[in-house]
């Protein structure tokens, strides 16, 4: 009977989230990701613009990337069937780790499946109770995870107050380690975050700085290589974490670039690349060429700003409340979480625009908003019309006049 319970608990704590407005229903996708999707439910299918994916350089559907991929997969075969260090170790993992690491200018990368396990994956393997973890509080789940799962002592700073961040790492000066650890940019408001303070700061209290730039690697900066390139802050971050799933073609992967002996450790220690299968051979292929592009051409880049900055000006002048930053991450205030649900099911169902609502616990509550993403692969007509349509909701919902 113990089962029975467990399961109506389950059952009504579900209810609650549907009553809360807080439950996360998922949308099917029938078409490859892009600019412009294609999705299904029970009854029909239906063609939408796409406004939530993070493929800010729009490539995930990059018709020479995916020749390269099944070039790589007719070479390499689907995947290793193996961790790293028995049988899992490709060329082209190697070439990969080296190109990323040249072109963000780090000594040595290591990749993993994902981000999530490289943030899960580099805390316990460097730092113990001895050392001290010093975090943002507004980063991404996986760091907070990531540094649970080590156990060296934690301290937490709000992370725009560079004078709360200063205390910490005070109170923190007897641990033998010290670490700040922050998103480049906090993906949730579009935030990037106070690099240059941060590093001043983690120099005059002898700090390491950690920063997972998985929503800036590749399209950030002149160059793309990230927060450190936009606050002129490159050979001050220590450990740099990112992933492959956004601007960097969309493929499941992640890496940490860093000094030679702590990739080494890493690969020694990281208990997610020890027992976990890697980013995939294809990835690390497609990851090769995309690196290649980006040094080549800038256009991606370019246009990606200018479309997040026509989008911004033109939603600020239509009244919205949005929060001021210069990041393809846009967010769209509404504060209440059921308003906010209510939005983007009118935007998706009535105007074929897909976006999705956040609520708590992703954000705090009381801070709903749908959040924009602007990628390089919309054109000037996509970005008119989901303004279009967010006009005609939000006069429906009273949002704005
Ligand atoms: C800041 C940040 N770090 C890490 C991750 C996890 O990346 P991945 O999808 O590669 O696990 C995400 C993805 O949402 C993210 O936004």
């Amino acid at each position: 009977m113990i089962k029975n319970q467990f399961l109506s608990e389950i059952n009504s704590e579900l209810e609650d989230l549907k009553n809360l407005g807080l439950y996360k229903s998922e949308y099917q996708i029938i078409s490859s990701q892009s600019s412009e999707i294609e999705i299904i439910d029970e009854k029909s299918s239906k063609k939408m613009l796409n406004f939530c994916a993070n493929n800010y350089l729009g490539l995930a559907n990059n018709a020479h990337l995916i020749e390269v991929a099944k070039k790589s997969l007719d070479e390499y075969g689907l995947g290793a069937a193996s961790v790293r260090f028995i049988c899992g170790t490709f060329d082209i993992h190697k070439k990969f780790e080296k190109t990323l690491a040249d072109f963000l200018g780090f000594e040595d990368v290591i990749t993993f499946s994902s981000c999530f396990a490289a943030n899960g994956a580099v805390f316990a393997a460097l730092f113990d109770e001895k050392d001290a973890i010093i975090s943002a509080d507004l980063n991404h789940a996986s760091l907070i995870d990531g540094i649970r799962l080590s156990k060296a002592q934690r301290y937490f700073f709000k992370f725009d107050d560079m004078s709360d961040l200063e205390s910490k790492l005070k109170d923190a000066q007897g641990a033998k380690s010290r670490v700040i650890v922050t998103d480049g940019v906090f993906s949730m408001d579009g935030d990037i975050a106070k690099l240059n303070e941060i590093c001043d700061l983690a120099e005059k209290y002898n700090s390491l700085v950690l920063v997972d730039d998985s929503h800036a690697t590749g399209f950030i900066g002149e160059n793309g290589r990230g927060t450190s390139e936009l606050c002129k802050v490159e050979g001050r971050v220590d450990i740099l974490t990112s992933t492959l799933g956004k601007a960097l073609g969309g493929m499941g992967g992640g890496f940490i670039a860093s000094k030679r002996e702590i990739i080494e450790k890493l690969r020694n220690k990281a208990r997610p690349y020890l027992f976990s299968n890697n980013a995939l051979p294809v990835t690390a292929s497609v990851g090769v060429e995309i690196i290649d592009m980006l040094k080549d051409s800038k256009n991606l880049i370019k246009k990606l700003a200018d479309n997040t900055l026509y989008f911004r000006n033109k939603m600020n002048e239509a009244g919205f409340e949005i929060r001021p930053s210069s990041h393809p991450v846009v967010a769209v205030m509404f504060g209440d979480a059921i308003l906010a649900g209510k939005i983007a099911k009118a935007m998706i169902e009535e105007e074929g625009i897909y976006v999705i609502a956040f609520s708590f616990p992703v954000v705090p509550k009381g801070e709903a908003r749908i959040r924009v993403q602007i990628s390089s692969a919309h054109e000037k007509e996509h970005l008119d019309k989901a303004i279009k349509s967010f006009i005609k909701v939000g006069k429906k919902f009273g949002v704005i006049k």
